[in-house]
């Protein structure tokens, strides 16, 4: 129902934004996104530079968005700030040469950095919505992120009411927002499938400027087949979670599995779920991609929680034609409850996520390419790494050809240290590092998770380092330099 609200273009609706507006968009990776009303923002940012005028807005998403958002403000120039994680390429670029001022921070702090007004003001909230009525109860479509805090806290609220997500989706989400401190009480979730919140996000009607109606299709991305190396990486994984249930490491009903983002994370959940050895197991990530949804189907992953629905659009529309089998497996929920620390804990989650490098030692680099150039953004990781029953970080052991070993005597970046990381894996093998010294620790990644063609460098660089983190100062960034000068590791010098 949404006869109590102005129908309005998307031009009207951008109308309302004006130059140095903090705007907080929907949505969490492009799923839940608007679409139509970035679009038209950048096109007023264009008119404006055209007059001569200043037009700049700082940007309030979940995570990443679609190229409505992220590539259309960022080619029309009209970025001051953003913030959190994104993987838009022309937005990278502004970033890294200084055009775009980005902050980069833990997903789950987010919303309560918002409310607790270190970031400045949202002047408007721009929601995707399923279904809005006249009590001001708004139906999120496939991405929930941070959107229960920008309509909070937004002066007004504009909504993009999209056909594409039918209303009955009503009953998919969980929405909750924590109380602030000193008032904070747990957060009631016992279970993955524990719903603490309402179906909807109640907002104040009058808020509503207007709605813009909207037809478009997600711009969800297709993942690219899995190759040789992420399927060897993914049989790593499930192997090594078979042995410790084996071992009594991990109880014989199975733990709630995270899985990051990207090509890996999809193969190593295809991985897990092809291996009958590993039981029937749940999903509490942030992230839920194309195959959870396959494994729902062959039940494999009996339920699945998260803060979007980021699968390719062939999979979003069998799961909006088939919604009495999908709509009790699937719940969305805002990213500071997919991402909350407390109840990574508490439901004892085994995590995996992605490394761009990790060092002999096992800290890891998951956001800047050669120490300077930031990729994406940290995202979950460190929410769910940092408070994992068994914190898993992949990684493909070589990148551009064998040029750059992602394994390397020390990250040129610091993400996730090696107090939080328990186990690593590249398609060569496994690294358990649970309980071992960084010299032990040192011997277990070079020789099961390096190239073969790094190991003999890495060894050599370890014989170099004194006391109990045997580094070497002067040549501890030596790969890196040997790239920077030559474009190959191999040259490294000590
Ligand atoms: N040094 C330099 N470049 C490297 C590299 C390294 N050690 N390792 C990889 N790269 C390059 C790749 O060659 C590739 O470059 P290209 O795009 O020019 O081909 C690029 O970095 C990304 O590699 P790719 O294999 O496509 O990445 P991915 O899809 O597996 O994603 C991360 C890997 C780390 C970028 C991604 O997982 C990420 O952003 N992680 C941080 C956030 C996160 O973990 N979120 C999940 C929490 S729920």
């Amino acid at each position: 129902m949404t006869n109590k609200f102005t129908v309005m273009s998307p031009e009207e609706a951008a109308s309302f934004i004006k130059n140095d507006h903090n705007v907080g968009f929907s949505g969490f990776t492009a799923a839940g996104c608007p679409k139509a009303v970035p679009a038209a923002i950048a096109r007023k940012a264009e008119a404006e530079h055209a007059k001569g005028n200043p037009f700049k807005i700082g940007m309030f998403t979940g995570a990443s968005t679609g190229d409505s958002i992220d590539g259309n403000l960022t080619r029309a120039n009209a970025v001051k700030f953003r913030t959190p994680y994104q993987s838009n390429k022309e937005l990278r670029q502004s970033m890294n040469s200084g055009e775009t001022a980005y902050f980069d921070l833990h997903l789950s702090h987010l919303a309560q950095m918002i409310r607790y007004g270190f970031l400045g003001k949202v002047d408007v909230a721009i929601i995707e919505a399923a279904d809005v009525n006249e009590s001001g109860e708004i139906i999120p479509t496939c991405g929930v992120g941070i959107a229960p805090t920008i309509c909070q806290c937004a002066e007004k609220i504009i909504i993009e009411l999209n056909r594409k997500h039918p209303a009955a989706t009503r009953g998919m989400h969980d929405i909750y927002t924590p109380a602030d401190p000193p008032l904070r009480r747990e957060i009631p979730i016992y279970k993955a499938n524990d719903r603490i919140g309402t179906p909807y996000i109640k907002v104040e009607p009058s808020k509503i400027l207007g709605i813009v109606e909207t037809e478009l299709e997600n711009e969800g991305g297709a993942f690219t087949p899995e190759d040789e190396i992420t399927m060897r990486i993914g049989d790593n994984v499930a192997g090594f979670l078979v042995n410790e249930m084996a071992q009594g490491r991990i109880p014989k009903s199975f733990l709630p599995v995270q899985s990051g983002v990207g090509n890996i994370a999809n193969a190593v959940l295809g991985a897990m779920g092809g291996n009958t050895s590993i039981p029937e197991f749940n999903i509490y990530t942030e992230v839920i991609q194309d195959a959870v949804i396959t494994l729902m189907k062959q039940n494999r992953v009996r339920f699945a929680s998260g803060c979007s629905l980021t699968v390719s659009n062939p999979t979003i529309n069998e799961i909006y034609g088939n919604l009495d089998f999908f709509k009790d497996k699937l719940l969305l929920r805002p990213q500071e409850l997919s991402n909350n620390p407390e109840v990574i804990r508490r439901l004892g989650l085994i995590t995996i996520n992605t490394a761009l490098e990790a060092d002999i030692f096992a800290n890891i680099n998951s956001t800047h390419v050669v120490g300077t150039k930031m990729m994406n953004g940290i995202g979950g990781s460190g929410d769910f790494t940092r408070n994992a029953y068994l914190s898993i970080f992949t990684t493909p052991s070589v990148a551009k050809g064998t040029q750059i070993s992602a394994i390397v005597p020390m990250v040129s970046h610091h993400d996730h240290s090696e107090h939080s990381v328990s186990v690593l894996i590249t398609e060569h093998g496994v690294a358990d590092l649970r309980g071992k010294s960084p010299a032990q620790r040192a011997h277990e990644i070079i020789e099961n998770c390096a190239h073969p063609e790094y190991r003999q460098l890495l060894r050599d660089y370890l014989k170099l380092g004194k006391g109990h983190t045997p580094h070497d100062l002067k040549s501890c960034f030596a790969f890196h330099n040997a790239f920077n000068e030559t474009g190959d590791m191999h040259n490294a010098k000590f």
